[in-house]
């Protein structure tokens, strides 16, 4: 059965991009066919892929037409992406205006399913339609937080939709919530990783430290896999993707 994994947060720049593909790489990787879906309005899933950002999500949600035509290659074997732009947001205020569905995603995407062992959907900083709907399509949801004061900030938000999801009958759950930027020698993560702990359990999975070659990777448009696999980094994102195996 294909899993379907979203990432999740509304507070901006805590690494969603950075785990939707490095996450989906390397589940590639290990001989899985992915397919990333860009709901940021952003398009950076695009640019951390090295490819070009198009109105893929917009024509998927708005226009009535099968999804595969906006699926685009990667230049990665069995890892393949429908790739969003600034037009996305036109999608969120149809949705929205036209009272869609909250299975929309779900039914758009529906056919590709039998080609994906994994789909993995990054969205934008916020709450809204289109993550709704995203999360209501989704086995697994994945909270990616900084380990920064006041970044938990939003999760508490967002446990609020995935309760209310599940009150009006969704069938996923939470995969865990992903610590990032992870830096020891500052109080400042420590701590922070101590109450998200404290709030939040075994819910917690192990943190990804904070790495320049990370930003790098994002600025080449490779992967983390490609560009330092024997980093600290790879060895993390390898872990999470083993990890999300499992469920
Ligand atoms: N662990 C990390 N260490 C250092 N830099 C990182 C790390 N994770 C992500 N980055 C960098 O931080 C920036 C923000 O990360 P990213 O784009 O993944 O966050 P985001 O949550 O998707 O942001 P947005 O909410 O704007 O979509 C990027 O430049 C990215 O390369
Ligand atoms: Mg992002």
């Amino acid at each position: 059965m294909t899993k379907i994994i979203t990432i999740s947060n509304q507070k901006g720049g805590v690494g969603k991009t950075t785990t939707a593909t490095n996450l989906a790489h390397r589940l590639n990787l290990k001989g899985n066919s992915a397919l990333i879906v860009d709901f940021d309005p952003q398009g950076q899933c695009s640019t951390a892929l090295g490819v070009v950002s198009e109105n893929g999500v917009f024509n998927l949600m708005v226009a009535n037409s099968s999804p595969g035509q906006w699926v685009r290659k990667t230049g990665r074997e069995g890892l393949h992406i429908i790739p969003g732009d600034r037009t996305t947001a036109t999608a969120q205020i149809v949705l929205t205006a036209e009272n869609r569905p909250i299975t929309s995603v779900q039914d758009a995407l529906k056919p590709l399913y039998k080609d994906y062992d994994y789909i993995i959907f990054d969205t934008a900083p916020s709450i809204g339609g289109l993550q709704e709907r995203a999360i209501w399509a989704s086995n697994l949801v994945l909270l990616a937080t900084a380990t920064e004061y006041l970044s938990s900030d939003g999760l508490a938000q967002i446990m609020k939709l995935l309760h209310s999801l599940v009150e009006k009958g969704w069938k996923g759950k939470l995969a865990g919530i992903l610590p990032t930027f992870y830096d020891q020698q500052t109080n400042e993560s420590r701590e922070t990783l101590a109450q998200l702990k404290e709030g939040f359990g075994d819910s917690i999975l192990s943190p990804i430290h904070r790495a320049t070659v990370l930003r790098e990777c994002a600025a080449d448009g490779v992967t983390i896999f490609e560009k330092a696999p024997k980093s600290r980094a790879a060895k993390e994102y390898a872990a999470l993707a083993d990890y999300i195996h499992t469920l």
